[in-house]
Parts: C-alpha cells; sequence; structure tokens
C-alpha cells in the first residue's frame, strides 16, 4: 500500500490557493503512484482544535463545532471541484481520533515520557506557543508573526522532548531520503545543533476548552499540534490491522512553514518514543506567494481557488500549479501567467491538437482511425521522440520533478503539430495518388496514436481532460502507464468523436 497525507487545514476560515495547491500536489503523486501499479491510499482532513478555532468561533458568534462543520463542506467541495482523488478525510473531532490521541497520551504517560511542571513563560496566543528569549527581535521587542505576546505561570504536562535530541539527529543523518527535498534536511539538522526543549503538550481547560481532554487529568486538553499530527496514524486506525499495512506512510506532503519543528521534530520523536516505526519521507513544498508576500489566511491576501476553477475548469487550474512549481521552492501567482499558460500550453498546443485530428479526421477518414501503413522518416522521427519524452517523464516523475515532466510533455505534443506541419495532409488530401493517399491515413492513424499517449501521460496531472481526449479517440478508461504509455495500434478502426473545443480562449 502506498500512504501519503497532506497536511490537514486549520478549521478557522476558509481554504485557500495554498491549500488547493497542497492538495493538487499530493493528489498527481497519488494519481501516478496509481498509474504505476500501486494502490494508493491517499488522506486529507482538518484540524479542529485549539485555540484558533475557539478564538474565530468567537468572533463569528457561532459554536466551534458549527465552525468546523462549514469548513468541512467547503474542503469537500473544493477536493470534489479540483477532483482530488482521497481515500478518507479525517476530522480531529471525531471518535477515531479522539481515541487514538487519548491512547497515545496515556501510552507516554504510563512510560513516564510526559511529566507536569510549572510553566513560567512569555505566551504568544496567535501562534499558541510559549516563547523563549531567542525568539525576541534584536530590540527586545517580539516578532510580528505572534501577536500579542502574554506572561503566564501555569501548570502543564511535559513531554520529554529534548532526551531524543542526538537520536533524530543521528536518524536524520543516516536516513538522508527522510527529507525532500535535501536543502530542508540540512535547514533541520542546522536548526538542531541549538537544544530543543521538552514540548509542552497540554493547555488548561479554563483556558482552552475546544480540545481533547487528557486522559490522566481531565483539568487539561490536548496541544493542538500534538492533537494534529496523531491525525495521521488515527485515521488508519493505530493498533488495528488496517495499520500495520498502511504504516509507515511513504510520503508526508506538507509546506515549508510547518516543516519545522511539528513534522521535523515532535513528529518523529513522539513516534520513537511510542514504540512506531517513522515516515518514510517528508515532502516539503515551498509556497506560493502573490506579489511576492506570502499567502495566508491572517494577511489577508487570500485568492479563491474556486474562482479560478470554476472559470477554467479543474485541469487548467492542476496542470498551472504543477507546471509553475518547481516542488520545494517558492513561486508566484499572477493571473496574466495563468492565462497565458492556459491559451498557449492547454489552448494552442493541446486543444488545436484534437481539434485538428477531429476536423482532419471528419473531412479525410470519415472519422474513423485509419491504419498506419507508412512508416517514413517523419513518423520514425516522431516516435522517437515519443520514445524519450516517456523514458524522461517518468524519471522525473519519479524525481518528483512534475514541473519538468509537464515540460517535457509539452514538448512532445508541439512535436506532433510540427509532425502534422511536415506531413500537410490537407496536400496529401489532394493527391489522386494511392501512395499519399496512404500517406495521409498513417499520418492521421500517427496523429491519433501520440495524441493518445499525450493524453495518458498527462493523466495525474488533467484526469478530465485526459478521458475525455480518450472518449474523444473511441477509447474509454486509461489503465496503468504500463499498459497505456506504448506506441501501438490500438485505435484502429476506432471512430472519432464530435468536433469539441477543449479549452475556449480567455483573455483573463
Ligand atoms: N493545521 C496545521 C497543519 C497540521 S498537519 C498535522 C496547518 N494548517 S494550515 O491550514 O495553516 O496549512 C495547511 C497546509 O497548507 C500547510 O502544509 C501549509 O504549509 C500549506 N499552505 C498554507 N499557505 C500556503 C501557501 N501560500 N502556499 C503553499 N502552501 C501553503 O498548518
Amino acid at each position: 500500500m502506498f500512504y501519503i497525507t497532506t497536511a490537514i487545514v486549520y478549521a478557522n476560515g476558509d481554504p485557500h490557493l495554498g491549500h488547493a495547491y497542497e492538495l493538487v500536489l499530493t493528489d498527481v503523486i497519488a494519481r501516478y503512484q496509481r498509474m504505476i501499479g500501486n494502490d494508493v491510499y491517499f488522506l486529507t482532513g482538518l484540524d479542529e482544535h485549539g485555540q484558533k478555532v475557539q478564538q474565530s468561533a468567537k468572533r463569528l458568534g457561532v459554536n466551534p463545532l458549527d465552525l468546523c462543520n462549514d469548513v468541512a463542506t467547503k474542503i469537500n467541495d473544493l477536493c470534489s471541484k479540483l477532483l482530488i482523488s482521497n481515500s478518507d478525510y479525517i476530522r480531529t473531532t471525531e471518535n477515531r481520533h479522539k481515541h487514538t490521541v487519548q491512547t497515545i497520551l496515556q501510552d507516554l504517560y504510563n512510560k513516564k515520557e510526559i511529566y507536569k511542571d510549572d510553566y513560567k513563560g512569555f505566551y504568544s496566543v496567535k501562534q499558541e506557543q510559549f516563547l523563549q528569549e531567542k525568539d525576541r527581535n534584536v530590540d527586545g521587542s517580539w516578532p510580528e508573526e505572534f501577536g500579542e505576546v502574554i506572561e503566564i505561570i501555569e501548570a502543564n504536562y511535559f513531554f520529554k522532548l529534548s532526551q531524543y535530541q542526538d537520536w533524530l539527529i543521528d536518524f536524520i543523518k543516516k536516513n538522508p531520503d527522510f527529507i525532500y527535498p535535501y536543502f530542508r534536511q540540512k535547514q533541520v539538522l542546522e536548526f538542531l545543533k541549538d537544544p530543543i526543549n521538552d514540548l509542552c503538550i497540554s493547555r488548561p481547560i479554563q483556558r482552552l476548552s475546544w480540545g481533547i481532554p487528557l486522559p490522566f487529568d481531565p483539568n487539561f486538553v490536548t496541544y493542538v499540534w500534538f492533537d494534529a499530527l496523531i491525525n495521521y496514524i488515527s485515521a488508519v486506525r493505530y493498533g488495528s490491522n488496517q495499520f500495520s499495512e498502511y504504516w509507515p506512510v511513504n510520503i508526508h506532503v506538507i509546506g515549508k512553514d510547518i516543516m519545522l519543528p511539528a513534522h521535523a521534530i515532535y513528529w518523529p520523536i513522539i513516534l520513537h518514543a511510542c514504540g512506531i516505526e517513522l515516515p518514510k519521507s517528508l515532502l516539503v513544498h515551498g509556497f506560493w506567494n502573490f506579489s511576492g508576500r506570502k499567502m495566508s489566511k491572517s494577511s489577508g491576501e487570500v485568492i479563491d481557488p474556486l474562482s479560478l476553477v470554476e472559470k477554467y475548469g479543474p485541469s487548467a487550474f492542476r496542470y498551472f500549479f504543477t507546471r509553475e512549481m518547481n516542488v520545494g521552492q517558492d513561486s508566484e501567482y499572477s493571473l496574466d501567467q495563468f492565462v497565458k499558460r492556459y491559451n498557449n500550453d492547454l489552448g494552442n498546443d493541446l486543444g488545436n491538437l484534437v481539434s485538428r485530428l477531429l476536423n482532419m479526421g471528419a473531412r479525410y477518414s470519415n472519422s474513423q482511425v485509419p491504419p498506419v501503413t507508412i512508416q517514413d522518416e517523419p513518423e520514425i522521427n516522431l516516435l522517437s521522440f515519443w520514445e524519450s519524452t516517456n523514458k524522461e517523464v517518468r524519471e522525473f516523475y519519479d524525481k518528483k520533478l512534475f514541473h519538468m515532466a509537464l515540460d517535457r510533455t509539452f514538448s512532445f505534443i508541439r512535436e506532433i503539430n510540427r509532425y502534422i506541419e511536415i506531413r500537410a495532409p490537407w496536400s496529401l488530401a489532394k493527391s489522386k495518388e494511392l501512395e499519399d493517399r496512404k500517406r495521409l491515413n498513417s499520418t492521421l492513424g500517427t496523429i491519433a496514436e501520440s495524441l493518445r499517449l499525450s493524453a495518458a501521460t498527462l493523466a495525474p496531472v488533467t484526469p478530465d481532460i485526459s478521458i475525455k481526449i480518450y472518449e474523444l479517440l473511441g477509447l474509454n478508461e486509461i489503465s496503468t502507464w504500463d499498459l497505456e504509455l506504448r506506441w501501438s495500434s490500438r485505435l484502429e478502426g476506432n471512430t472519432l468523436g464530435e468536433k469539441t473545443i477543449l479549452f475556449p480562449r480567455y483573455n483573463n
């Protein structure tokens, strides 16, 4: 089983473009894994507890669960509009989750990994975390990202994180594939050069009631990050047979902001302390910026992903965000660039190719795919272009260089268009020679087959468009790449679909 997850989104506001991107990226990987023949379990979900959600609900005058239900509906709607093929959707208010959080806490408490202590310190209400002196600005003030900072003294429970620091450093050094891309691993090791503190895992119920009660002390609820991370094992029923089949997870897809300390430090140590195997890898993606600034709910610069999907279609959205992001780096979003990619790549290169084939098929072969009986230099060249494209694309997918995979696929699509120019079927159609008739037929057959191969190659990124192209070629299902990505004569005799415009042109 190939198990892959996204981060679970905070339930304190509407989903935005950053969330949509993470879903798309994870879905592209999930669909790619299915294409190469793996069984995939794809988990996403909602992070519902904690101060942020409690505060947002209070501000809106609703109870926290109603707010979470509303956000859950919106995210599910976004998932279905983006064609996200998740197998499960976990909400941290579900019983299966609460039960696992309490099991883990009780286990760690029994093992004396959790202790109670007084905590005196500065606390960021916004980030829900205690701060340290080293978090201050040079002038002694607190950085803006922490919002209001207050001084508090309270009893709390702590998890003995610090005693595992050396073990973690050793683990990361011995497992260079644990954190992708590699420069993120170096960043974690750099961070671990300073001593880490034990982790405060509780909040007194008077200050925060919206959380999972500690099983050994009902006066406290669980710190939201400790609660949230456990979703990855509660969804697959920690302790059951299903768990041993699915765990360890293959990839946790996360943004760079939540790699440290949550996923690269707390999570591996919690698992290790419980005697649970560690995730195989963290895939840390960069941020989508809007005019150079990070897009987040608190900065107010949120672009509604649904409006883009509704106007341009799910595949256009998925294509743009996969094509423009070198996973790991940051990327800049602009509507101009979106429309440019849409019109140039999808409209001109791919959409026109489909229209040309359907038009020429209707005109010259009664909308049947004719047999390929002639393979001269242009066909041989196109075939060899395909062979190298196929090889490169598979390697790029494997190396998580999805933008490069798309770049190569579109080079092939442009090569098919060039092939049409070279063969000029409209001239062949004017000739009375039998050889030219055969050449015309072979050209149409070659275009159809190379279009089919392109559609199958694009399927993880543009699932609805790929299946639509298959249907226009008289097929109804895309199976695994081993079967689909072979140059073949399987389209021979198929009836082509009606003329259609896959990507209507937009100015913006
Ligand atoms: N609830 C926590 C995650 C808990 S996982 C056990 C959280 N939620 S979030 O809603 O703030 O972010 C969810 C995901 O969206 C994170 O992986 C985050 O990095 C990602 N993104 C948020 N804004 C983003 C961009 N502007 N660009 C790309 N991804 C970004 O953190």
